[in-house]
């Protein structure tokens, strides 16, 4: 597919939002795959900007946060079997931006106006003419607000739990699915009401919800959309 923008008002971009465990990391490589787009993960930016936080032994809710993350080199790429490689500074972490340490302390570290500043900016950077499928919580709202397509997934909680719960499950990690379900109402609550850049559709974003596809749905949906929305475009 022609990574052209729909219309000259547009930017070549699918912006994927909505919180987690709505399967958005699975269904947007994927996607990005099928339709011939690179592939954004900009959740994956702020995992490294928190692991960066972490090894420097500063509180993840502190100002000083900013300036950890303003002396830190991020990059992301992608390797030949679409998965993202994340560097600090040369080092990749790609692994290590997994750990429970990292995902508890996520939220706090996103939270900072300062570092989402510099963190668009980065992801800004990954634009170019060939369609990007880019996947985080306000891409259609803040990074891209000209974003060709804006898809904002949705799940209940208890789906999306359930989900992480049985990935923690076959990943072999002890898991209980109270913990699990609480610790998405948290996240959910600490993303969406934060001041900077909430988690929230765009107005013009299309609601699309996972409670009860199986992946193989949710890709056969999203590529039709952009099929119908930018493909079929001149
Ligand atoms: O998608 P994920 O779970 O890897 O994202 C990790 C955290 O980063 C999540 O708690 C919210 C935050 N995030 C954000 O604030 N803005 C984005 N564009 C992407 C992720």
């Amino acid at each position: 597919m022609s990574g052209e923008s729909a219309d000259s008002g547009t930017t070549p971009v699918v912006a994927i939002d909505g919180p987690a465990g709505t399967g958005k990391s699975s269904v947007a490589r994927l996607l990005a795959d099928r339709v011939g787009a690179h592939y954004l993960d900009t959740g994956a930016m702020y995992r490294a900007a928190t692991l960066a936080v972490l090894r420097a032994d500063v509180a993840p809710d502190s100002a000083e946060v900013a300036s950890v993350v303003a002396a830190t080199d991020i990059r992301l790429s992608v390797d030949g079997d679409g998965a993202t490689v994340v560097t600090l500074d040369g080092d990749d972490v790609s692994a290590q931006i997994r750990t429970d340490d990292v995902t508890s302390s996520v939220s706090a570290v996103s939270a900072n106006a300062q570092v989402r500043a510099r963190l668009v900016d980065l992801q800004r950077t990954h634009a170019d003419r060939t369609l990007l499928v880019v996947e985080g919580r306000d891409i259609g709202t803040v990074v891209f607000p000209a974003a060709a397509l804006k898809i904002y997934l949705t799940a209940t909680p208890e789906a999306r739990a359930e989900r992480r719960h049985r990935q923690n499950v076959a990943a072999g990690r002890e898991s209980i699915l109270d913990e699990v379900l609480d610790n998405v109402n948290r996240r959910d609550h600490l993303d969406s009401t934060r001041e900077a850049s909430p988690l929230r559709p765009a107005d013009d974003a299309v609601h699309v919800d996972t409670s009860d596809m199986t992946l193989d749905q949710v890709l056969d949906t999203l590529t039709e959309l952009v099929e119908t929305r930018i493909g079929g475009q001149p």
